[in-house]
């Protein structure tokens, strides 16, 4: 398997938990380890060019105004099958769907508050890092066994 980038979002309700650090631990944990990490009050043309591919669907404006409703964590995870380790740790996009044990699961509570957000393929991920990181940003390093 190749070793890949991802982008994540702790979104406005996880820090509000008090809840970054579970989170972040569980990525450490399954092998996804943060090269890049910042806090950001994202703007509303932030949010609305991130999700741009959502722009004409009915839930686009509720989206961006969770986004935007507090402070997120902006990381870049990389590992073994980063996309798909991330998207497996997070758990389906409503909660009431997500699997026992994934972060939605555990720490989400709606669909709009749904905690997290991660790239959903390699080539989105490429576009999403590079959305709110210059490759400057990105610090690779491994875990020590
Ligand atoms: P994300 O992009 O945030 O990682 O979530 P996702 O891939 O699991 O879901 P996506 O389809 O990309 O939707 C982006 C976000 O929009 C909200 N949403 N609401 N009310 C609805 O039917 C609905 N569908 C999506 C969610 O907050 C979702 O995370
Ligand atoms: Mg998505």
């Amino acid at each position: 398997m190749a070793i890949e980038r991802t982008l994540s979002i702790l979104k406005p309700d996880a820090l509000e938990k008090g809840a970054i650090g579970k989170i972040i631990s569980r990525f450490e944990h399954a092998g996804l380890i943060p090269i890049a990490v910042r806090l950001q009050h994202l703007s509303t043309k932030e949010a609305e060019g991130f999700y741009a591919v959502h722009k004409d669907r009915p839930f686009f404006k509720d989206l961006v105004s969770f986004m935007t409703s507090g402070p997120v964590v902006l990381m870049c995870l990389e590992g073994e099958n980063a996309v798909a380790k991330n998207r497996e740790l997070m758990g389906a996009t409503d909660p009431k769907k997500a699997a026992p044990g994934t972060i939605r699961a555990d720490f989400a509570k709606s669909i709009d508050a749904n905690t997290v957000h991660g790239s959903d393929s390699l080539e989105n991920a490429k576009v999403e890092v590079s959305y709110f990181f210059r490759t400057t940003e990105l610090f690779s390093y491994s875990h020590k066994k």
